[in-house]
């Protein structure tokens, strides 16, 4: 038998849920624990796969991990000796590639495959290896490996960036933190995880400047001391429990968020029809369960994120009229509505847009999770339907939310999971 999570849909979630740290500032700020001269403490970190899997990977490198889920890491990195991640490793995580810009900023040398990870697009790296050439590092990519070395140090220099990219954004900042004077990031992403990494690296004494606009200075320095970090809550869960709120008719207040990275999708749950206040650390989300159908199309941040296109759109499934969903990031990112369209959706995929006619209800059938995204899009799919939903490879939702079936029946839902053989 192969493990499935089994959701019975219909009722409304109600109560209050605590947001976990952010997954894509974890796996930026893991990586970056490693330019530090001393050891320190990340806290907050949500207790999911990738976590782990970086955890095994500083530990591979030679680095000193203590690690007691939700409440801290201790990591000292003296010891790290090692510079290159297997391709056991690499492919574990998407964002091992930021193991690339933390060892060249450590020792001038990093060798790791190209990363894995969700399969929703080509998800080409060469703006990050551009900025690390850019930097006099010598990067060659050699039997699905990249390596990457800097024998004369690295030298500060301008970078700019021909697509706005949030991973290469981050493995700049990490390559340049220490290197010998000013990197100047231009065309820079904007995220709140990237302004959360120069937070980090800042209180451990570099000296980045500009993050969150799209030109970020960074003045190299020759010695990071230690600190004590948290990171900030993850956006992504946030707006999933958010859209599960309202797909499910309920009335649900998140704590320990930040309302204003949600600006996105509150003023789009706004438009559809559902109430949505927030306070400093907290947003609630009513639904009467009269949706109107919206417009979506995914942008870069301050836009709509594209990581929330997918619940969305599976919210949009029973809105009334028509929703049309243009998905600009990637290219892959509309599965899910192939599977949900197996639950009675009524959906046209052309290329990267999709055109939702709402129905009333959807129906419980057996349906597969293809990446992590599209594994909350189909529980939110799961959680509107009139009875039984079966979703196959659960797995992928692991990387991204922390336990969210406790998350989610401590909220009412009827959700399980049985395990595979
Ligand atoms: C980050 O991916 C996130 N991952 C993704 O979250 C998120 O979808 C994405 O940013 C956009 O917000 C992590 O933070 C670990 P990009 P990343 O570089 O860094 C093209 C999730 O579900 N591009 O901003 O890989 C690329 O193909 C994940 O949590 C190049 O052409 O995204 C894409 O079309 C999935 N060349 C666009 O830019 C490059 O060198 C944006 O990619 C780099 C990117």
């Amino acid at each position: 038998m192969k493990e499935r999570m089994l959701i019975t849909g219909g009722n409304p979630l109600e109560g209050e849920v605590r947001v976990s740290g952010g997954k894509n500032t974890a796996v930026a700020v893991i990586p970056a624990t490693l330019l530090c001269d001393e050891p320190c403490t990340i806290e907050n970190l949500p207790d999911i796969a990738d976590v782990y899997a970086l955890v095994d990977i500083l530990r591979a490198l030679g680095a000193e991990v203590e690690y007691v889920p939700n409440l801290f890491m201790r990591v000292d990195p003296r010891p790290a000796d090692g510079w290159q991640v297997s391709y056991r490793d690499s492919q574990r995580l998407r964002a091992s590639y930021y193991l690339l810009g933390a060892l060249l900023g450590r020792r001038c040398e990093a060798e790791v495959y190209l990363p894995g990870g969700c399969a929703i697009g080509a998800r080409p790296i060469d703006q990050h290896l551009k900025g690390f050439a850019a930097l006099g590092a010598e990067v060659e990519q050699l039997g699905g490996r990249i390596v990457a070395k800097a024998e004369n140090g690295l030298i500060g220099s301008d970078v700019f960036f021909d697509v706005v990219t949030v991973g290469g954004t981050i493995n700049v900042m990490l390559a340049a933190a220490k290197a010998q004077g000013t990197t100047i990031i231009y065309n820079a992403a904007k995220e709140p995880h990237i302004v959360d990494l120069a937070n980090f690296l800042n209180s451990m004494g570099a000296k980045i400047k500009g993050a969150g606009t799209d030109v970020i200075r960074i003045r190299g320095v020759q010695y990071l001391h230690k600190a004590t970090y948290a990171v900030i809550p993850d956006q992504i869960e946030t707006g999933t429990l958010m859209i599960a709120a309202a797909a499910t008719h309920g009335d649900v207040v998140i704590h320990g968020c930040i309302p204003t990275h949600m600006e996105a999708l509150s003023a789009k749950l706004l438009e559809m029809g559902v109430r949505v206040s927030d306070s400093d650390d907290a947003i609630r989300v009513r639904s009467n369960g009269v949706h109107r159908g919206v417009n979506i199309k995914t942008q870069v941040y301050p836009g709509f994120p594209t990581d929330l296109q997918q619940p969305m759109s599976a919210l949009l499934t029973t809105a009334k009229g028509t929703s049309i969903i243009q998905e600009t990031i990637y290219e892959s990112r509309l599965k899910h509505l192939t599977e949900i369209s197996r639950m009675g959706a009524q959906v046209r995929i052309m290329d990267r847009t999709a055109i939702i006619e709402g129905v009333t209800d959807l129906y419980g059938a057996p349906i597969t999770a293809t990446d992590l995204r599209a594994g909350a899009a189909l529980v939110v799919a799961g959680l509107m339907a009139r009875g039984v939903t079966e979703i196959y490879e659960p797995h992928y939702i692991d990387r991204g939310y922390e336990h969210i079936e406790d998350k989610l029946r401590s909220l009412g839902a009827v959700i399980s999971r049985e395990k595979g053989e």
